[in-house]
């Protein structure tokens, strides 16, 4: 029996009977999903989702249908407790904490294929993700149907899946989009930065430095292949490895043409220091 801060719910039926009773006293309901080791990051999108509904449920499930063999998935930092007493104080209704077993039950033999936004970039380096991705989320929006489900511009290729799912699917729900929040250097907040060593910590910063300044030249009319290599350069110097730095159409994540920027768009970028994969973007607009 877990002792948690703020009710929370192991199973569909419990999940439903408390939105149930949400819904017969008229209060629209916003969710959250997450995969737990929770950060103010997560907690604005708790807040936007709260500033929209009068009731957010957040859920923790580490899906093991987006990580790979060898990736990260045992390793990655289950805090539970910590999490609920964060959730309780960013005032959640409910965290939706399902087992395995319930969001892939025996004889599960569903998976959702992603293309469009999906295609390059993460999915160069990580072919299996979207897909994991996209079945969790459609699984927990059709558990939870929330009015709003809230997600993160940090995984901004995500986001967009994340959209193009919803619409295609018709699932009914609108998808909104918090903002990256950082550290002082920059460093975009991610559960996965507690991998970093000191010495890379000092090091990670940099990431939003080049993807500012890549904005800044396409914003100054540099060639869109000029600003690429110049950023490509600068993440070799400051990286172990550069899975992908690239600018692209803002709303479909297209490649642009070669020449100066002619339309919104933005630039996206995953590095790897140490053991750690780090990712970030952020908006470029044509001067
Ligand atoms: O961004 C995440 O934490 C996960 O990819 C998500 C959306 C909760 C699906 O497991």
């Amino acid at each position: 029996m877990l002792n948690l801060q703020i009710p929370h719910a192991t199973t569909i039926s419990a999940l439903r009977t408390r939105v149930r009773g949400w819904r017969e006293e008229r209060l629209s309901v916003g969710f959250v999903p997450t995969m737990g080791a929770l950060h103010q990051g997560h907690l604005a999108l708790v807040q936007l989702a709260k500033a929209q509904c009068d009731r957010v449920v957040a859920s923790i499930f580490v899906n093991p249908a987006q990580f790979a063999p060898g990736e990260d998935f045992e390793a990655y930092p289950r805090t539970v407790i910590e999490d609920s007493a964060h959730l309780a104080e960013a005032r959640c209704d409910l965290i939706y904490l399902p087992g395995t077993e319930v969001i892939y039950p025996e004889g599960f033999a569903t998976s959702i294929s992603m293309t469009g936004p999906a295609l390059g970039l993460e999915s160069d380096a990580r072919p299996h993700f979207f897909n994991g991705v996209a079945t969790v989320v459609a699984k927990l929006l059709g558990q939870v149907r929330p009015d709003i489900a809230v997600f993160g511009e940090k995984d901004y290729q995500q986001l967009l899946v994340i959209r193009q799912l919803a619409r295609d699917l018709d699932l009914g729900v609108e998808i909104l989009a918090g903002e990256t929040v950082r550290e002082r250097d920059g460093l975009a907040l991610s559960s996965r930065n507690a991998y970093l060593t000191a010495p890379e910590r000092q090091r990670a910063g940099q990431l939003n430095v080049i993807l500012k300044q890549f904005a800044a030249a396409l914003a100054a009319g540099q060639t869109v292949a000029q600003a690429r290599q110049i950023a490509l350069e600068a993440c070799q110097a400051g990286f172990d490895a550069v899975d992908y730095v690239d600018v692209r159409c803002t709303r479909s994540l297209a490649p642009l043409p070669e020449g100066r920027l002619e339309t919104p768009a933005r630039v996206l970028a995953a590095v790897r220091l140490g053991k750690t994969r780090l990712i970030d973007n952020c908006a470029a607009s044509p001067s």
